[in-house]
C-alpha cells in the first residue's frame, strides 16, 4: 500500500515524538502548543487545542494506518485510493454554507469557526460498519458550539450535512452508485451531545485530505459512515434527512447507525471487530464490539424506549 503524504517534510511530527508528547501532556508537563508548532507555516493556522484528558485511550492506531486505510468513495472504492488520489483536492480557502431553519444564513469561513470555538484534542474509538476499528487522536470543536452559533429555530429537529460536490476534484463523482454529494444527518440532541465533534486535525496536525480535510464530522458511538468528510453545507431541518448509505441500501444501513453488537448487518455479524493498531493489521486479533462503541454513559439516555433493532 502506497503512502502519499500530503504534508511537507518539515511539517511532520513523527508518531513516536507525538506519542511521547501525549504522555507529557497527560502528565501536564508541557503545554499543548508544542503539538501544533509544526503546522505554523500553513495558510490556515489552527489555534492551540485543549487536551481533553477525559477522552484518552492507549493503543493508538498508527498514524500510517489511519491515513492509508480509508473510506472516501469520491476517490475510489479501495482502501488505498483516498491516500493515493485525494492529495490534489483544494481545501483552502474553505467555506461552509449554513441554511435551513436557523437565523444564521450563508457562507462562513472555516477559519472563523476554528478561531471562534475552542479546539480540543480527544482520543476516540472509531468502529466502521465493515467491522474494523481504529483508535485515533482527533482535533476539533464541539458541533454543539457551531449549532448555537447558527441559532436554530425551535422547528429545527435535525442537522443535515453535505460533502463537496466537484467531479473535477473528486473523480468518482463522475459515476458510481452513490447519489452525490455524500449526505449525512443527526437528530438535534445527537448534534448537541458533548461527544460530537467537528474535526479539523488528527495526530496533532491538520486533517489529511484522505481523512476528510478540512472539516469532517466524528460521532464516536455511531458507525464510521456517519462521519461525513469535507463538509461544505450544513442545514437545519424539521424532517429526518435520508443519509447516503440509507439511500443506497435502507435494509442494511439506517439513519441512526449506533454501534450495536446485538444487531447484525444482514450480511455479517457485528458482535466483534478487527482492531487496527499498526504493523500487520490484517492479522490483528478480533475484539468484542461494545454497545454504543463504549460510549453508553454519554449517549444511552437519548435512545431510551426506542427499539434499537428497528431504528438501526
Ligand atoms: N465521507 C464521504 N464524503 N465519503 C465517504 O465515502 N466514508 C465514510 C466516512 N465518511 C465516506 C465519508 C465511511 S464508510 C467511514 S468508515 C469513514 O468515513 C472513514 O473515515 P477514515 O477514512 O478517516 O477512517
Amino acid at each position: 500500500m502506497k503512502f502519499k503524504n500530503t504534508h511537507k517534510d518539515n511539517e511532520i511530527t513523527d508518531e513516536s515524538v507525538y506519542k511521547s508528547r501525549r504522555k507529557l501532556l497527560q502528565a501536564g508537563l508541557i503545554g499543548s502548543a508544542g503539538i501544533l508548532s509544526s503546522t505554523s507555516s500553513l495558510a490556515l493556522t489552527l489555534p492551540k487545542p485543549k487536551h481533553n484528558a477525559k477522552f484518552v485511550i492507549d493503543e493508538l492506531t498508527t498514524e500510517k494506518d489511519a491515513t492509508t486505510y480509508n473510506n472516501f468513495y469520491e476517490f475510489g472504492l479501495s482502501k488505498s485510493a483516498p491516500s493515493e488520489k485525494a492529495g490534489t483536492m483544494q481545501t483552502e480557502p474553505w467555506t461552509v454554507d449554513i441554511g435551513g431553519l436557523c437565523a444564521q444564513q450563508g457562507p462562513v469561513d472555516l477559519e472563523k469557526l476554528t478561531t471562534n470555538f475552542q479546539l480540543e484534542e480527544r482520543v476516540y474509538r472509531m468502529r466502521c460498519v465493515e467491522a474494523w476499528s481504529m483508535v485515533i487522536p482527533w482535533m476539533g470543536f464541539k458541533l454543539a458550539d457551531l449549532v448555537k452559533f447558527c441559532k436554530p429555530l425551535s422547528s429545527a429537529k435535525y442537522v443535515y450535512f453535505e460533502t463537496l460536490h466537484d467531479p473535477k476534484q473528486m473523480p468518482r463523482q463522475n459515476g458510481g452508485s452513490i447519489p452525490w454529494p455524500y449526505r449525512e444527518g443527526l437528530r438535534m440532541d445527537e448534534a448537541m451531545n458533548e461527544l460530537t465533534l467537528m474535526v479539523v486535525g488528527m495526530y496533532g496536525k491538520k486533517l489529511p485530505n484522505q481523512n476528510g480535510a478540512p472539516l469532517r464530522l466524528i460521532v464516536p458511538w455511531k458507525y464510521g459512515f456517519k462521519g461525513i468528510k469535507s463538509i461544505v453545507k450544513i442545514k437545519f431541518l424539521d424532517r429526518q434527512p435520508v443519509n447516503s448509505w440509507q439511500a443506497i441500501a435502507a435494509n442494511e444501513y439506517g439513519f441512526y447507525a449506533n454501534v450495536n453488537p446485538n444487531v447484525d448487518h444482514p450480511r455479517w455479524s457485528q458482535a466483534t471487530e478487527r482492531r487496527i493498531t499498526g504493523g500487520f493489521s490484517l492479522f490483528n486479533s478480533r475484539i468484542k464490539t461494545q454497545m454504543f462503541n463504549g460510549y453508553g454513559d454519554y449517549v444511552a439516555d437519548m435512545y431510551k424506549g426506542m427499539d434499537l433493532a428497528r431504528y438501526f
